[in-house]
């Protein structure tokens, strides 16, 4: 009996999120989907130079100019002579980061240089004790957050502290630094500062580590992590703590969420919440000569993307001395804040899909399953005004724009695995326009078949087949592309599609491929639906990459192989089998399919 409150709680969980490996404790989390970052710090007074150099390395991350600029403790405080105190008010970043919907702060707490933004028993190198201002920014941050409603993180650097003379810089590859020694850093500073943060700041959303490598690669051992882990559920138990704490997700799932790489969007669909952490441009801290901002649809993407495998995204302000943010940042998060405004029900609480996450070309799609409404978030808005949804078997009871208050419906036709649906002649959106597809319950999807393309037919590639016979591997793009993505057929080989024709009648047939055979000796077959379309494969020759360069690369052409009739709709399967002469491979791209126009 003992074990029935579990075993519910087990069968209940996956019901509450899409995530089926989601901490209790992480739901707000992956309802909220998106949030801020703040690099603010000592390093903010030095903006990427210090006396007159440039940071020294390429990567110009400006948070990390005290160890790469060689700066000791006592010189890297004179950069707070820089701040402007009566101008610093973090209530201001909380309140731009309301405007543009996110729904958590995560601050440096203390970064590398081992600086805190607290008054600090533990370390007086702190901003409270440093400085006649006397201000903790981490109070006036949380009564910011607590105000207005927003979560609050805090980013600390455990592993790495450039101030304390026991601990972790890189420097100490070359010196060396015992375990013993870096354990008394580890008691006297990490331990007590994180106990104070755990406790005289109210309610912590969750802490933000950064050691991107795995323990066992470290000065740190897992038990100095175990420990520090234990003493954050103990003081705040609903507090989530990311993966670089450390320990990998796969390693201990009681880590609430993996972080990315820098800037690395995710990949894959994850069950486990992951992040990344996004900058604007390419410094978390501020830097005066950073310049290549993405763009707002870029970072609307990368939010979209995200959210579609099932993650968050944190887009980093990296204020100045003065507390102001850069313009283009200030801008760019309103403009993702408009967005939001009108279309955040396809974000907030939206999850991944049950269809493979890159099935369609025009866009990504997320689905809320409470309310069995799938998001199509349309990039690229068909000049015919025509959208085909493929995979979805369900039929639709409505569909329409997100945008339009009125939710005027839609015209649309579904048959069994194909919604079409009749667009209006703009778009809604200049940057991101969403449908919404109104469910009665979650639908049942097809994911062997390869979707309708915004091409205006179907692509049928190595990478959307179901089956194959003979080495399929997949040889990537190379030469800039110039060489595209492709399968080489030495010996007679076999690929196999699903496809769903909701629209019947005359289909060509366009083969493309490479061969340097010197007459037509291979030959490619394509079966479907009881008829066969059968080519030689003509040899292809070369053609130049680049003008001027001896660049000369295999040549791909797109042949014709005839037409194939549907004259239901229905589910197709379509096989192709490729005969290379001997010794004279076949390398074979794609089949198109798209029918004829009357
Ligand atoms: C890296 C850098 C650091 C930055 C962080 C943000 O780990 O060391 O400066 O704070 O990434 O993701």
């Amino acid at each position: 009996m003992k074990n029935i409150p579990l075993l519910f709680f087990l069968l209940t969980l996956p019901l509450l999120n899409a995530q089926k490996l989601t901490n209790q404790r992480a739901l707000w989390f992956t309802d909220a989907r998106f949030g801020m970052f703040i690099h603010w710090g000592v390093y903010s007074g030095a903006e990427g130079y210090w006396k007159g150099e440039k940071l020294r390395y390429d990567n110009d991350y400006a948070e990390w100019i005290k160890y790469r600029n060689q700066i000791g403790n006592t010189e890297y405080l004179s950069l707070l002579d820089n701040f402007d105190w009566d101008s610093i008010d973090p209530e201001e970043w909380v309140l731009l980061a309301k405007k543009a919907g996110m729904k958590y702060v995560t601050i440096t707490a203390k970064h590398h240089d081992g600086f805190g933004l607290w008054n600090s028993k533990a370390s007086d190198y702190n901003i409270y004790k440093q400085t006649n201002a006397k201000r903790d920014i981490i109070k006036e941050l949380a009564e910011a957050c607590k105000k207005h409603g927003l979560k609050l993180g805090l980013y600390y650097s455990h592993w790495i502290d450039w101030e304390h003379p026991d601990s972790w810089d890189h420097s100490k590859e070359i010196t060396g630094l015992s375990k013993e020694t870096y354990s008394r850093y580890w008691e006297q500073k990490v331990m007590p500062q994180m106990r104070e943060l755990l406790t005289d700041y109210g309610e912590i959303g969750l802490i933000w580590f950064d050691m991107w490598i795995h323990h066992s690669e470290t000065v740190v051992t897992k038990e100095q992590l175990l420990r520090l882990k234990k003493m954050i559920r103990e003081l705040q138990p609903n507090c989530l703590i990311n993966s670089r704490l450390g320990l990998s997700v796969e390693e201990d799932r009681d880590v609430d969420f993996q972080t990315l790489d820098d800037n690395q969007l995710g990949y894959a669909k994850k069950e486990h919440p992951f992040q990344t952490s996004a900058t604007v441009a390419h410094s978390w801290g501020y830097h005066a000569t950073d310049s290549k901002w993405k763009s707002t649809t870029t970072l609307l993407k990368s939010i979209i993307g995200n959210v579609a495998l099932n993650g968050n995204l944190m887009l980093n302000i990296g204020p100045r001395a003065n507390g102001e943010i850069p313009k283009d940042i200030e801008q760019r998060t309103e403009e993702i804040g408009e967005w939001l405004k009108v279309n955040g029900e396809s974000i907030y609480g939206s999850a991944a899909f049950g269809l493979r996450a890159d099935m369609h070309d025009w866009g990504k799609l997320t689905y809320n399953e409470d309310t069995s409404k799938l998001y199509l978030h349309i990039y690229n808005w068909p000049l015919n005004n025509q959208l085909k949804l493929t995979g979805v078997k369900n039929n639709p009871i409505r569909i329409y724009q997100l945008a339009d208050k009125s939710k005027a419906e839609l015209e649309f036709n579904h048959h069994e695995a194909v919604t079409s649906i009749k667009l209006s002649k703009t778009a809604p959106d200049p940057r991101v326009s969403v449908l919404v597809i109104e469910y009665n319950a979650t639908p049942t999807v097809e994911n062997d078949l390869v979707a309708y393309s915004f091409s205006g037919g179907y692509s049928l590639k190595p990478n959307n087949a179901i089956r194959s016979k003979g080495d399929a591997s997949i040889i990537e793009a190379q030469k800039f592309g110039s060489i595209p993505e492709h399968v080489q057929f030495d010996q007679e080989s076999e690929f196999q599609w699903k496809i769903y024709i909701d629209e019947p009648g005359q289909y060509n047939v366009d083969v493309s491929y490479s061969s340097q055979e010197k007459s037509a000796n291979g030959k490619v077959t394509i079966v479907c639906n009881g008829s066969a379309l059968k080519a030689k494969v003509q040899p292809t020759g070369k053609t130049v990459g680049e003008p001027n360069t001896d660049w000369h690369i295999d040549r791909y052409v797109a042949q014709k192989m005839g037409t194939f009739e549907f004259t239901q709709p229905g589910y197709y399967t379509l096989t192709m089998t490729a005969e290379p002469d001997k010794d004279k491979p076949i390398k074979f791209q794609w089949l198109w399919l798209e029918k004829v126009k009357n």
